[in-house]
């Protein structure tokens, strides 16, 4: 069984999708969620899903010791792996040398294009017919790390942005759950 974290500051919708997909599982767990913002909706998904989850003040302590709990927490916790979905903080190389566990991402763009924030809205506002996501293994190039699959969309502007993020959300809650999963089952046997 592999020990499941997820990192998330917002919506949660890729939580809501990861939560959905390992409770059906039932080989690999979510053991954690570790969020950011008191306010953030994931927390209440969390909740609904019976998920334990941290709240992690960025704001009133340094990095450094941010992390540091962070990482004693997912020590606490024999975590295996961690997927971040939509976890507006950036992870020093510190911080991924020490946890040293896979860490995921998913990002709504056809990277290299488009890295950082506002990815969808930037590939929309582009003259790109097609975007899409990716997911990849996190390094200490924000968005750089080695890629692990992606998936295209075709832009269709008559749509509106709306519509496309809608598609992009779908695909990821598609995508992000099947490669957790694999990863996780490729976990169990090394
Ligand atoms: C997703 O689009 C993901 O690609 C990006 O942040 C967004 C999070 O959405 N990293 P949600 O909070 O999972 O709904």
């Amino acid at each position: 069984m592999a020990r499941i974290a997820v990192f998330a500051s917002g919506n949660g919708s890729n939580f809501e999708a990861l939560a959905a997909k390992f409770k059906d599982d039932k080989i690999h767990n979510i053991v954690l969620l570790i969020c950011d913002r008191k306010n953030a909706y994931v927390l209440e998904r969390a909740k609904n899903h019976g998920v334990k989850f941290e709240i992690i003040n960025y704001v009133k302590n340094s990095k450094k010791e941010v992390e540091d709990r962070i990482l004693r927490i997912l020590k606490e916790n024999e975590v295996d792996i961690i997927f971040l979905a939509g976890f507006m903080r950036i992870l020093s190389a510190e911080f991924i040398e020490k946890a040293s566990i896979p860490i995921i991402n998913i990002h709504p763009s056809l990277l290299p294009k488009y890295k950082g924030t506002e990815a969808l809205r930037r590939a929309y506002e582009s003259t790109d017919d097609i975007t899409g996501i990716s997911i990849h293994y996190v390094n200490k190039e924000v968005d750089g790390g080695e890629l692990i699959l992606q998936k295209e969309i075709i832009i269709d502007r008559d749509k509106g942005l709306d519509f496309l993020e809608k598609e992009i959300h779908k695909l990821e809650h598609k995508w992000y759950t099947k490669v957790a999963k694999d990863l996780c089952d490729k976990l169990e046997e090394s």
